[in-house]
This record gives structure tokens, sequence and C-alpha cells, in this order.
């Protein structure tokens, strides 16, 4: 699907090729392509100008059919980003125009001041990321999905490079199935059957299972999680994924947020936050993707991705405002508000990772608050932990991937937020402000001593509008963050 191949435009038949081109400097090396270039140039409405674009069909210099001259801006503006939006438009116009191939060339990292192998993974992922659409509700499916896309690139990829394609295949279509899972419609994945779906997938993986069913989930005590489903005719489960990549450390724990959708309970949401609620799960749907991903690149670290899935539903038998539950570690907590229910679902779940698999670190994925969507905006998510050195890792890699992350705190005396006169704690805050903090504070009461970080991801999860390398839904966020920093442990 993926294919670094090396240019030779004078020989090559080529349906189209797109070529990224900046306003103020060259930064193609390729004869061939320069020309092009500065044919284009050459044309009034085209300068290299951020999002202009110009076809040529048939230019002389090549025998490629179309070639669409994508603008980038000024040179140093250039990020790998733009280098991935570029590349994701691109696929999705080649879609729109019923091509089956696409072809790009690769800027010359000397030009562009982008390593070689960062510039390249982002023309790789945006163009697989932009290939993807969800349209299996669609009785026609009018647009096909590229077969094959190829970047052009000076000579045959080398070294590290030569395995770029594939391993970027493997990541991106873990991404894709996050996208997939969260755009299923909530009617198509109670959690039962999503559990099914992500134990199918990781089956074919190698990964080993295990399906937690209600019952068992009793008998563990896992009192917070039921809490929660209890109010949904949909029974809640619990998946627990392992990979074993052959090392003897202690593992890598994933945890993921997995309400399938969350009706917020008694304490009822309203209007329009309702249909986004299908995405309550994205943190799970981030989780067991990335563990399909490590399983398929082969990552010598033992990991285990534990995803507690349920219903926040309202009916007879909901959990009610003040009702107070035992949870896994054996703490009580005051249930103030029904819709504060991603918290309690990963109480139960994180103290039984810590428990059972004594993690080297722990990381939590989570749409788990409206507040950190205030704080961070719809593109970034939060990262709090204790542990400067793996918020800083994170961070990194958010950077890395273009899946931002921003750090921020857990001070200790916000835990005053939190407290009930009945219970050990409250899941509800005593005042609106800092939510996404007395959020995690909540977390960190059911964390021992293993390093552990919060990803809270409501706002990058999901977005209504398209962007250049995603469809309208779920972003897949989380997934390339994550392997990326499972990449670059130490
Ligand atoms: N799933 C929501 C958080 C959310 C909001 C995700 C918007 C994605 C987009 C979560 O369960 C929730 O309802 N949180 C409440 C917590 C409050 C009751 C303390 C919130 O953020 O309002
Ligand atoms: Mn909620
Ligand atoms: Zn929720």
């Amino acid at each position: 699907m993926l294919h670094l191949t090396p240019i030779g435009l004078q020989r090559q038949k080529i349906q189209i090729l797109f070529i990224p081109v900046c306003e103020n400097q060259p930064i193609h090396s390729d004869a061939v392509v320069s020309a092009l270039v500065k044919r284009a140039m050459a044309f009034e409405e085209f300068k290299g100008k951020k999002d202009q674009e110009l076809t040529l069909h048939q230019p002389p210099e090549c025998a490629a059919e179309r070639v669409v001259f994508s603008g980038i801006g000024p040179v140093e503006a250039l990020e790998a980003d733009t280098l991935r939006r570029m590349a994701g438009r691109g696929a999705k116009r080649c879609i729109q125009l019923g091509m089956a191939r696409m072809w790009l060339a690769a800027p010359d990292p000397a030009a562009t001041g982008i390593a070689e192998a960062d510039g390249l993974k982002a023309l790789l992922e945006g163009a697989f990321l932009g290939n993807h659409r969800f349209d299996r509700y669609k009785a026609k499916k009018e647009k096909k999905p590229l077969g094959r896309i190829d970047i052009l690139v000076p000579s045959k990829p080398a070294g590290r490079l030569r395995r770029l394609p594939a391993e970027i295949e493997t990541i991106c279509s873990a991404a894709v199935m996050a996208r997939e899972w969260v755009n299923l419609p909530s009617n198509a994945k109670p959690p039962e059957a999503l559990a099914q779906l992500i134990a199918g997938v990781a089956k074919a993986r190698k990964l080993a299972v295990e399906v937690l069913k209600e019952k068992q989930l009793r008998q563990k005590k896992m009192g917070a999680l039921l809490a929660v489903a209890s109010g949904s005719n949909n029974r809640p489960a619990m998946v627990t994924l392992q990979y074993n990549g052959g090392d003897r450390r202690p593992p890598v724990v994933l945890v993921g947020k997995g309400v399938t959708f969350d009706s917020g309970g008694i304490n009822l949401k309203t209007g329009d936050s309702l249909p986004d609620m299908k995405g309550d799960m994205a943190g799970a749907a981030a989780v067991a993707a990335t563990l399909a991903a490590a399983a398929g690149l082969k990552l010598k670290r033992r990991l285990v991705g534990v995803i507690p899935l349920v219903e926040n539903m309202v009916s007879g038998r909901s959990t009610r405002p003040g009702d107070i539950v035992q949870t896994f570690s054996g703490k009580t907590v005051e249930i103030g508000n029904t819709d504060a229910e991603g918290r309690l679902i990963l109480a139960d779940a994180m103290a039984y990772a810590e428990w059972r698999f004594k993690p080297e670190v722990m990381i939590d994925v989570a749409t788990l608050t409206g507040a950190c969507v205030v704080a961070l905006g719809e593109k970034i998510a939060g990262v709090f932990s204790k542990d400067e050195a793996l918020q800083a890792a994170m961070v990194a890699s958010g950077r890395r991937t273009h899946e931002r992350c921003w750090p921020l705190p857990l001070p200790e005396d916000y835990k005053e937020l939190l407290k009930s006169a009945y219970a050990d704690i409250n899941n509800m805050p005593n005042t609106r402000y800092g939510a996404a903090i007395s959020a995690a504070l909540f977390l960190s009461e059911f964390v021992g001593p293993t390093r552990w970080a919060h990803l809270d991801i409501a706002g990058p999860a999901f977005h209504k509008k398209e962007d250049a390398y995603c469809g309208p839904g779920g972003t897949g966020f989380g997934v390339r963050l994550l392997v990326d920093w499972l990449m670059n442990l130490p």
C-alpha cells in the first residue's frame, strides 16, 4: 500500500503526481521536479503560498497525466505536519477524482530543514490517514480509497527507511481502526459487543485476551464500574490484552475509558452534547489499537491493555446521585454526579491493573472532562503526572506525532474539592472550576506507587468537521502518540 519509490519521472507512467512547493525557496533537488515547479510558478495564480493549488495536465517534462502543485507557504514555517496535511489533502483529492493510485514527490530534507525520516514519515502518515473513509453505513460506496501510494524519493531507501512504509502502515491502520470504533454508533457497540470486536482484532495479532463479564466483575468487587453500568440493559465488560515482547521487566500498562454511550445517567446531559457521546470510548479504542500496533511492530516490551466497557444510561436501575459504592481498591465513593462516570470505571480498572500487573509505568487515556476542552481547546490533550520526566516524554511524543499534549498540574491541596461528608471521596468536585484537574486528582487516589500519567483526550478524540488527514468523527488520537512513546522508551 505505502511505498518509497526511486524517482524517474521521464519514464514513470503516472496518473497523478503531487509536488509540494514553498513560496520562497526551491525544496526539490530532482531536475525534472524543479523544471515542473518552474513551469507552475510562471503562472500568476500559483506562487506556492499556503493552500494555493495548480494542476497541469500532461506537462512536457514528464510522463505524468496530471501534476498537482500544492503550496505549503514559506520554508521557515514548514513543519512535519505541513507535509502530513499536504499528503492527506492529496489523498482525499485523489479519491474525489476516482484515482486508484497516487504519487508524491518528497522534498529534499537539506532544503526543508526537516530530517529525512521525519519528513517521509509525515508524508506516508498523511497520505495513509487521509485515505481513510468511514462509509460502512452508506449503501452506495461512491468513492473508493486508493489502493497504492508512492512517495518518490531520490534513491532506493536504505537501512531503517526501507522498513518505514510497512511500519507506518501498521501504526496508521491501528489509528484507522480506533477511528472506526469511535465512529460506530452506540447501538452497534454495546460493551460486550465492543469487547468482542476488540478481542477479535487482538487475537488476530496473537495477543492474549481476557474478557471479564458482569458476573466476574461482581466477584472482583468492581463496585464503581458496576454502579455506572447498572442503568443500562447492556451488560458491562472488561477486556485485558497482553503482549509479550520478550523482556523481563514489569509491563507497561495502558488503561482506556470505554463508555460506549454517556447519557450522563440521572444527571442527564442536555441537547447538543449527547450525539458526541458515542465517542466516549475513544480512550478504550486508542488503547486497544495501540496494543495491536505494538504487536505488529514486535516491540520488545511487555505491554498490557486494560479496557473497562460500560454504557451510562438512565433507568429504574440507574445509580442515583448520592449513592455510595465501594471500589475495587476498598475505598468508598459518594457518587455526587452520575455524569462523572469515567473516573468511576477508571478507578476500578486502574486499581485492578496495578494490583494484578505491578506495572513499571501506567498510562490512562480518557475522554474525561469538558473542562479539559475548555482549557486546551479541541486539538490538544491534557497530560497529568507527578513524574515530570514521564509528562515531558508524552509532550515530546505529542510534538513528533502532532498528537499534541500539554502538561496540567496535580496540586495536592485541590484534593479538598473532592471531600465527601459520608464516603472516602466524592466523584463530583464542589466547584466547577478546575474540573479537568479535580478529575485527574480523583484518579490519582486509585493509583499507588506506580509511575502514572493521565491523558485527558476529551478535545482531540473526535471532531465534527473533517480536516486534512481525517474525516469527521473519531480521529484515532492517542494511537500514534502512544506508539511513539512506547518506541522511545528507555
Ligand atoms: N464524557 C464526558 C466528558 C466529555 C465532554 C467528553 C465533552 C467529550 C466531550 C464525561 O463523562 C463528563 O460528563 N464529564 C463531566 C464531569 C462533571 C460532571 C464533573 C463534565 O466534563 O462536565
Ligand atoms: Mn459523563
Ligand atoms: Zn463520559
